[in-house]
């Protein structure tokens, strides 16, 4: 079996929980995309962790990870989640693969992050400046270090000199300090394995992919330019793992609201005390950069149309535990313009989206998730994507989680 659990919002959907717990069916659990950019609040109830890189496996069972070459690695970020683990018990250094292929995250790219975004004023995208963005443009530059790049020292300082003197030249940024590069490398070379060398391996084992992410932060087909620098769409499976790959099933998250870090339109926000109390219930401050999450309501038109890109076979929907309580639950229905009536796509012109009218049907809330105003909720969620609810998750923990469908 070979499944894809993935993001169908804006990030932050709760994939890190929910891969967690379906992680102890697969022999691996393979990240394919982006890179110390996501952050996975996983609650175990004696501890919990946060991964930024480290696939979302359970640490108490056997299942391996995989970091594929689609991604982009912080190595200093990554030893330090391998470091943590160690101290609460868990030395995962035999469960952790990583493809020779995978680019490093350089501290230039950080920097070029923070430079770009002040230059764009007020069209920044509000990256995590984790020098994802440029960290890929250098791939795509063909100036980037991958982690073969740095088996042979003397090889790779040259490269380092290349790229140093080039962001230097071209971007008026200064770094010249290799050896933190080459100490991180050494305490994660076990881990590094040519992709080839996976090929069989992932072939002939049951594989979760993870994604990170969400759909809408796709950069081709999310909303651009308010997106990540890569493919956190299921099609990013692929090209992060460098061969084919059949997929048996595509397991879209979604959360019962909606959230988003950064810029970029959001039809369904909420502001000032409703926005607030669902911010705390729900504890919407990034697992990365603890900003505050922009919170608002689930909606559909967004929802359809992260469906039908990542061609999603099942749903598991997240934290209709938060809005337990509330009076009235909101779901965005429809958007209309007054240019063009009637929005059934996905406006792609971010203008259009920026000033859509938007329709809501309002259900009455429910005190816990027996109640019989959820079902309905669930109910007009699962006729108006076309899609089955599977499991929904309960609360924070990775047990959290019940199986509907
Ligand atoms: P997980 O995996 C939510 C957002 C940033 C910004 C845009 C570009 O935890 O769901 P980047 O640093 O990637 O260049 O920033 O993407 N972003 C996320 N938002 N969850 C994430 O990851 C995100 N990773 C990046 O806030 O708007
Ligand atoms: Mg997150």
């Amino acid at each position: 079996m070979k499944a894809v659990c993935y993001g169908l919002q804006w990030g932050d959907e709760g994939k890190g929980k929910v891969t967690t717990y379906l992680s102890k069916d697969f022999d691996y659990i393979v990240r394919y995309s982006g890179g110390s950019n996501a952050g996975h609040t996983v609650e175990y109830g004696e501890f919990k962790l946060v991964h930024h890189l480290v696939p979302s496996f359970d640490v108490r069972t056997k299942t391996k990870g995989y970091i594929a070459n689609g991604v982009v690695v912080d190595l200093k970020v990554l030893n330090d989640e391998v470091e943590e683990l160690k101290k609460i018990g868990f030395d995962i250094s035999g469960r952790l693969k990583i493809s020779s292929l995978a680019h490093i995250v350089l501290p230039v790219h950080k920097m070029l992050d923070e430079k770009l975004e002040l230059s764009k004023g007020s069209k920044a995208v509000g990256t995590t400046k984790r020098g994802i963005g440029p960290a890929y443009a250098d791939k795509v530059h063909r100036i980037g270090l991958r982690l073969v790049d740095l088996k042979e020292k003397e090889v790779a300082l040259e490269k380092l000199r290349f790229v140093s003197e080039l962001y230097k030249n071209l971007y008026s940024i200064e770094w010249n300090d290799y050896d933190c590069i080459f100490e991180e490398y050494e305490k994660l070379k076990d881990c590094i394995v040519s992709p080839l060398e996976m090929r069989s391996e992932l072939n002939n084992s049951n594989i979760l992919f993870e994604g990170t992410q969400g759909v809408l932060l796709d950069v081709d087909m999310g909303s651009y330019p308010y997106v990540t620098g890569t493919y956190c769409n299921v099609t990013g499976v692929e090209p992060g793992l460098g061969y084919p790959m059949k997929i048996d099933k595509r397991i879209g998250v979604f959360k019962a609201y909606l959230t988003r870090v950064g810029e970029g339109p959001f039809p369904t926000e909420l502001f000032g005390k409703e926005a607030d109390e669902l911010r705390k219930a729900g504890k919407e401050y990034g697992a990365t950069t603890g900003r505050p999450r922009r919170c608002g309501w689930l909606d559909l038109p967004l929802l359809r149309y992260g469906i039908e890109i990542s061609n999603c076979d099942e749903m598991i929907m997240t934290k209709a535990d938060v809005l337990i309580g509330m009076e009235k639950v909101k779901v965005a229905v429809r958007y209309k313009t007054s240019e063009h009536g009637k929005v059934t796509d996905m406006p792609y012109d971010l203008s259009l989206i920026s000033n859509v009218h938007v329709e809501y049907v309002e259900f009455d809330g429910w005190k816990s998730l027996d109640d019989k105003n959820f079902e309905k909720f669930v109910k007009f969620i699962e006729s108006e994507t076309g899609k089955r609810i599977t499991y929904i998750s309960t609360g924070a923990l990775i047990s959290d989680i019940v199986r509907v469908s």
